[in-house]
């Protein structure tokens, strides 16, 4: 028996975990299910958006399914971003974030690389003070965290084609991006079949738009790498298609690129593709690597026979669409 914990959160979150449930509970597989809350709904009832019960439940499973989590744009006292937090909290260190051509319009073809994203450190510390006019943010890069990262990505490329962009702004941020460069060289010295090459990140920006075949796995701090996978999502569907892992040594949190998506919240038309894709690489990591391949064919079954949700511009809903890849599962 496997124990999933599930993160509804905010938004369509609540929309599109259900929807994935519904999705394992379909595969057959023997999962024993528990709904925790965390959030920024969690946060203005509970005053946490990550309370202590939550973490216990991400602790206790085998892995964890988590929707979305909303963050004001504006600082709430005593109000910590959900996922960072977990992310922090769990040492989810790393931040796995495929991206791969669908059968979808507009995803372009021949497209298959995976975005490594330091998960814990850079901008992302959450460090910022105001004096005046005057605004400082820290950001921080350590050896450890950049060597673990770097192994991470170093091992996935030798499980893929065996090529890594190490994407970096050192020409600018010498100590900082430059610690991070380095270490990642350095390690890459121990994996000679892996063609490391280094890419500043405004040109890896623009090659990735004009020539995204090129790309196999790339490795970055936490800001670049949350940015550019935002443009490799765009490059193959979206992010109604996009899924993403974050992974520590002993905790491991699954959830789709996306945010709440306030603006389509409670329509019922929320795509929830990027989850089940997300769903399939929790099962992968579970060791269920059959059922998680069935879910990754019905999918493509259902967006090749053209069942798509508005954003993709169909007419299907978050249900409609649940009920098409359940029925195309083999
Ligand atoms: P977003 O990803 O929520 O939405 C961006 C656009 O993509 C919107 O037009 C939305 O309707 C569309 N979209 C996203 N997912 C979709 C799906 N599954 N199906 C159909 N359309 C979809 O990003 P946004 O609007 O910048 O942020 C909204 C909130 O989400 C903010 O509070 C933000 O902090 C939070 N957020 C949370 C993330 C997380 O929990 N990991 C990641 C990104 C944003
Ligand atoms: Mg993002």
């Amino acid at each position: 028996m496997h124990s999933i914990c599930l993160i509804p959160g905010d938004g369509i979150g609540q929309e599109v975990v259900p929807a994935a449930r519904r999705l394992l509970e379909a595969t057959g597989l023997p999962i024993e299910f528990r709904t925790v809350e965390a959030g920024w709904g969690t946060f203005t009832t509970q005053g946490t958006s990550v309370p202590d019960a939550t973490l216990a439940a991400v602790r206790a499973a085998d892995a964890t399914l988590a929707g979305a989590f909303t963050s004001p744009s504006k600082r709430v006292e005593g109000h910590q971003g959900a996922i960072r937090y977990m992310r922090r909290t769990l040492d989810l260190f790393s931040n796995l974030r495929p991206a791969r051509s669908r059968p979808v319009p507009g995803s372009r073809d021949g497209i298959d690389m995976l975005m490594v994203r330091e998960n814990t450190e850079g901008l992302y510390v959450e460090k910022e003070r105001r004096y005046g006019d005057v605004a400082i943010a820290d950001a921080v890069v350590t050896k450890r965290a950049s060597e673990r990262i770097a192994k991470v990505a170093l091992e996935q490329a030798m499980r893929r084609r065996k090529r890594l962009a190490v994407v970096h702004k050192a020409n600018v941020l010498p100590l900082t991006s430059g610690l991070f460069l380095d270490t990642v060289m350095s390690m890459a010295k121990e994996y000679p079949e892996v063609e490391t090459y280094d890419i500043i990140v405004d040109a890896a920006a623009m090659k990735l738009v004009r020539d995204p075949e090129s790309f196999d796995v790339l490795v970055s701090t936490n800001l670049f790498g949350d940015i550019l996978s935002d443009l490799m999502a765009g490059l193959t569907g979206g992010l109604g298609l996009a899924p993403s892992a974050n992974v520590g040594e002993k905790y491991a949190v699954f959830e789709p690129v996306h945010g709440s998506a306030p603006d389509i919240a409670g329509k019922g038309i929320a795509n929830p593709t990027a989850t089940f894709l997300t769903a399939a690489m929790l099962l992968d990591h579970i060791g269920e690597r059959e059922a998680a391949r069935r879910i990754e064919r019905a999918v493509d079954t259902v967006l090749t026979q053209g069942e798509l949700t508005p954003d993709l511009g169909g007419r299907a809903t978050t249900e409609s669409l649940t009920d098409a890849v359940i029925e195309a599962l083999d």
